[in-house]
């Protein structure tokens, strides 16, 4: 495609963990981009695929990006805070999947399945969800339409990939420093103690931790803040009571939630069945099968299998995964991008 032909798309953060999906996903589904201007920290030199063609990937250039017509900020809250107002005021359709805006009033929180009717012509930023989130919000949102959710109680088993790619390099590291533990050696497991780490708050090598983000005065930690706050915003319910445990495993991509969702009134697990199988961007397990983070991992859709019936009449209990690199993060945004196109709100600019 000629640059002439097509949209001027920025990336902050292109070289890390979602912004390389990212790339991997416009090209994939024929994004039309005519100029791509990728960006990363600067602190090294580094460059990134795109189309076959390695292109440089320099430190943030607010000028280069105010004239894009579309930039993801796929790189970190504080990097956000400092870009993306400026970029909105310019004009410039901005997607951050950092969680610096998503609770803001008048900025739309989107997954476009679910509640793409909060996108406007006036807002420019546009936050995308936290990946834990997201495949609740988008498991349960048919059932939440229909029937009406009250409850929701949830365990995570988020991968390390979720952190980033420092914490997904100390994963390996750490494995790899354990090689030489031996099935024999197994009992003695629990002489590895807590261990050392940089990333993550604890070791994480044959490990879980249950701590996502710094923890808060009332105990949650911040990724359970979030997940809560962020799913009331996504499905316009306020009075939603959540209570979530987030934990951290050594997967390497694809979050899972163990999630027991209290109804309205009670249904019956057939109709649930139903009702989850036509869920937009869910793929439900047949009976005695279930979906995996390996096997959700590098997949678009939300997976969900193990529905049964909660401890009460109205209650239903469901396992739910999906990859957050993809769905989680970078999938979801370029379909907000693919979104604003169809609504013939994102076009090349005059320049
Ligand atoms: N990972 C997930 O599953 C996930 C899911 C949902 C949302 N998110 C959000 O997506 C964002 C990116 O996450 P990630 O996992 O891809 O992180 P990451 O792997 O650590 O990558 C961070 C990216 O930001 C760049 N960067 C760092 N400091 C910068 C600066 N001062 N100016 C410009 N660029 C800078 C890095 O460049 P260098 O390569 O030069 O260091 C890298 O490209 C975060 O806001 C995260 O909360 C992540």
């Amino acid at each position: 495609m000629r640059p002439a032909d097509g949209l001027v798309v920025g990336v902050v953060g292109a070289t890390g963990m979602v912004g390389r999906e990212l790339l991997a996903l416009l090209e994939r589904r024929r994004f039309p981009v005519g100029d791509l201007r990728p960006f990363s920290s600067g602190r090294a030199r580094s460059s990134v695929s795109f189309r076959g063609r390695a292109i440089p990937a320099p430190g943030v250039s607010l000028a280069a990006l105010r004239s894009c017509d579309l930039v993801f900020l796929v790189s970190s809250d504080e990097v956000a805070l400092e870009l993306a107002p400026a970029l909105a005021r310019a004009g410039v359709w901005t997607i951050d999947d950092s969680a610096a805006f998503r609770l803001k009033k008048n900025i739309p929180l989107v997954v476009p399945e679910v509640n793409g009717g909060a996108l406007n012509e006036d807002s420019r930023l546009i936050a995308g969800p936290n990946c834990t989130m997201t495949g609740l919000a988008v498991a349960g949102a048919l059932l939440h339409k229909l029937i009406g959710v009250r409850e929701v109680r949830l365990a995570s088993y988020q991968a390390v990939s979720g952190a980033g790619k420092a914490a997904l390099a100390e994963l390996f590291s750490q494995y790899s420093a354990l090689s030489g533990l031996r099935p024999e050696s197994d009992g003695r497991a629990p002489v590895l103690g807590s261990g050392k780490s940089s990333v993550l708050p604890r070791a994480i090598a044959y490990n879980a931790i249950p701590q996502v983000g710094r923890f808060g005065p009332d105990g949650y930690s911040s990724e359970e803040a979030k997940v809560a706050a962020e799913l009331r915003k996504i499905w316009s319910a306020p009075a939603l009571h959540i209570s979530a445990t987030a934990v951290r495993v050594p997967s390497i991509r694809g979050h899972a939630l163990a999630a027991w969702l209290t109804l309205s009134r009670p249904i019956s697990l057939s109709r649930a069945r139903a009702l989850l199988s036509r869920t937009p961007g869910l793929v439900l397990s047949r009976e005695g099968d279930y979906p995996t983070p390996r096997s959700a991992g590098g997949k678009e859709p939300v997976y969900a299998g193990r529905l049964r019936r909660g401890a009460t009449p109205e209650e239903l209990a469901l396992w739910i995964t999906s990859d957050n690199l993809l769905k989680g993060a970078a999938l979801n945004s370029v379909q907000v991008a693919e979104e604003l196109r169809r609504r013939g709100w994102l076009k090349p600019r005059a320049r």
